[in-house]
């Protein structure tokens, strides 16, 4: 029997989960919150007053989005048609605002989408279908996505690779550095990236968009709990973890874990995996990097991308980097 993109990465996640429970700090990968309730949740966190790098982001595309389509036109104006590569694309609300200005200028995109959760594809795909973009989507990892390298095989025109809402900031910075090289590899000179990435800011706004008052992020986080439960036949009690997001400092990240608040011992059936916790102890779920602006353009650079144009949002401390191939 074929083996669906459902089933390969079903069986990557219990390898993930098995390898990753076993490591000391305990880990899971932050990409596992994306199943349709954790897109769900993801969806509220990023209309909390409290989170602001996706209103901002929305904010810096709309004022700068005639400046950004038309960098896909060569000798400074579009001419025929270009290719959009969006890297873990949410909901769409942003590539629709990228697809309309294209639209403005009497233009369109192929668009080829790679994201890990299967809701945001939909949502994608419907929203610029209604525009009438041709879409492709995939669903997979970001390194799977760039591996089948879709857009180099099908290119049209100039190719603008999207990688906004700071999903970069999942990466440690050298990881990081060597998948802008990734990305760059895919690449013609005069192709584009936009990179969209959260910058370090005084501790106690960090900790609120990543511990907020509702309770949003905790859910989101302690889903991850819930889909092992449900998927891979777990029994992780929620009533003994709760959701911890703390500023590691040195490391320039907001990590989120799940601590136990007992000592306990968890099965995970699919993965033929018992699991024992100390009080106190707890799974690393995800890592946001923050950044500084000139570090950013540092990075694209030593990327092989040897042009920028950078626009901040100094109240929400944004950047958005637009770097030429
Ligand atoms: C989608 C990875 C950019 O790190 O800010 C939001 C995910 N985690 N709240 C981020 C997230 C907790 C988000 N990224």
């Amino acid at each position: 029997m074929a083996s669906t993109a459902h089933d390969v990465l079903t069986a990557q996640f219990i390898a993930e989960v098995r390898r990753d429970l076993a490591l000391s700090p305990k880990q899971l990968q932050s990409k596992y919150l994306y199943d349709p309730l954790g897109s769900s949740l993801f969806d509220a966190i990023c209309r909390l007053p409290w989170y602001r790098i996706t209103r901002s982001e929305l904010r810096l595309l709309s004022r700068h989005a005639r400046e950004i389509v038309d960098a896909l036109g060569r000798s400074g104006s579009l001419d025929g048609d270009g290719t959009i590569v969006e890297l873990g694309c949410g909901s769409g609300e942003k590539l629709v605002i990228l697809a309309e200005a294209l639209q403005d200028r009497g233009a369109s995109a192929h668009v080829h989408l790679i994201d890990i959760s299967s809701q945001a594809l939909e949502q994608t795909e419907q929203r610029l279908t209604r525009l009438h973009f041709s879409v492709v989507g995939h669903q997979s990892t970001y390194e799977d996505g760039l591996r089948t390298d879709a857009a180099a095989r099908d290119r049209r025109g100039r190719v603008l690779v999207l990688l906004l809402g700071s999903n970069i900031g999942n990466f440690d910075p050298p990881a990081a550095a060597a998948f802008l090289s990734r990305i760059r590899a895919m690449l013609a000179p005069g192709d584009l990236l936009l990179l969209g990435a959260d910058l370090v800011k005084p501790v106690d706004r960090l900790l609120a968009a990543y511990d907020d008052p509702l309770g949003v992020t905790a859910a989101f986080n302690m889903n991850l709990l819930v889909r092992i439960n449900q998927e891979l036949g777990g029994n992780f009690d929620l009533a003994r973890f709760r959701h911890r997001a703390i500023w590691n400092a040195p490391a320039g990240r907001i990590e989120m874990h799940l601590v136990s608040g007992v000592r306990q011992q968890v099965r995970v059936a699919a993965a033929d995996l018992d699991v024992r916790f100390d009080a106190g102890e707890h799974i690393w779920t995800e890592s946001s990097y923050k950044y500084d602006p000139d570090q950013l353009l540092a990075m694209g650079r030593q990327a092989g991308f040897p042009s920028s144009r950078q626009w901040i949002d100094p109240d929400a401390r944004f950047a958005l980097t637009l770097f030429t191939a």
